[in-house]
């Protein structure tokens, strides 16, 4: 078993990485259906929240099926963090994480995200700070540090331990490779062989398959998967890990009825969550990653792209399932 705080996961548990715009409710009931284990939220920014900014407030929309769940929130001035953290409370979550990874120019530009990575000093007070604020457990998202010259993981992790973060989740990159080069697994390895380290330590970067989840937990001893882009219009992916662990078997990938039916699922969440002119809307850019290398898709992403109804979306659905069968 893995714990985080009073939170109790299976040993490995598969995580559902935070992405903005990707793991909205709509998509994460469909990751929980297909088995992940723990599930975060969009990063929120302490600063929208605060103001009640309508977006903000929106991600602190969470249901009780999604659970165990944490909401992600980030932003450079403690206090306003402080603020965010009873907003967020409110929206009683298993977990807070906080988001030290963001690579974004804007965000980093402040000092929030992965910009705190070059003030440890402050990474550790804000912790602290929001640690103490709060009942529930707290979390860490980060990067390897800053750049290249600056490796500070193994820093990090033990003066965020000490200040009672439950779990941190690393992304094997540095803040200057931003989404380049490949995520280093073994930098992640090193945090977890830390005598001194305790808390669970979740692997994030490229982890792409069944495979790849079965080194990160055999080979590089780690406490958990977490997974970002490998799940965006892939779902499956958590059962298809799963299903590895406890059979050895590859499963095939999902079929076409399947894919419809997930992505019907998709767009009907979204319709009941956001209304039916914005969950249309917001759906759309999840059709090609749902079709991903399907022959000849593309006149029907087309279609599904620029089609606002909603019977009409569901008849270009019947065409799909007709052309390939
Ligand atoms: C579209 C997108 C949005 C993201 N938004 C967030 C975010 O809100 N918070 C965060 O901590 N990381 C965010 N990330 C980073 C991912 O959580 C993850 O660290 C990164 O994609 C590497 O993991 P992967 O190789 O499994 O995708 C985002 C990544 C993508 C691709």
């Amino acid at each position: 078993m893995t714990k985080i705080g009073s939170v109790e996961l299976p040993d490995f548990p598969l995580i559902l990485a935070p992405m903005e715009d990707i793991s909205d409710p709509p998509f994460r009931v469909l990751c929980k259906e297909m088995g992940v284990d723990l599930m975060f939220t969009e990063f929120i920014s302490s600063e929208g929240l605060i103001r009640d900014a309508a977006k903000s407030a929106k991600k602190l929309d969470i249901f009780e099926a999604e659970r165990p769940i944490g909401i992600q929130v980030f932003g450079h001035d403690i206090n306003s963090m402080l603020k965010a953290v009873e907003k967020i409370e409110e929206a009683q979550p298993d977990m807070i994480d906080i988001n030290y990874g963001c690579p974004v120019k804007k965000v980093v530009a402040k000092g929030a995200g992965a910009g705190i990575l070059r003030d440890l000093d402050k990474m550790q007070k804000m912790t602290a700070e929001i640690v103490k604020h709060t009942k529930l457990p707290v979390t860490v998202k980060t990067r390897l540090g800053w750049d290249d010259n600056s490796i500070v993981i193994n820093e990090v992790a033990e003066r965020l331990q000490d200040v009672g973060i439950k779990a941190l989740s690393i992304h094997g990159r540095t803040r200057k490779q931003m989404y380049s080069g490949k995520a280093d697994w073994h930098k992640i390895a090193e945090v977890k062989q830390n005598p001194k380290i305790h808390i669970p330590i979740f692997a994030n970067g490229d982890i792409k398959s069944p495979e790849d989840a079965m080194r990160i937990r055999d080979e590089f001893g780690l406490d958990g998967a977490m997974i970002g882009r490998a799940a965006i219009g892939y779902p499956w992916i958590f059962r298809e890990i799963k299903h590895f662990f406890a059979t050895g078997e590859i499963l095939p990938p999902p079929s076409i009825p399947e894919r419809l039916r997930v992505v019907k699922k998709h767009l009907e969440l979204a319709i009941q969550w956001k209304g039916e002119r914005l969950g249309i809307l917001e759906t759309r850019p999840h059709y090609s990653n749902y079709f991903k290398a399907v022959p000849n898709f593309k006149p029907f992403r087309i279609r599904l792209v620029t089609e606002d109804n909603l019977e009409e979306i569901y008849r270009i659905f019947d065409e799909i399932e007709a052309y390939y069968q």
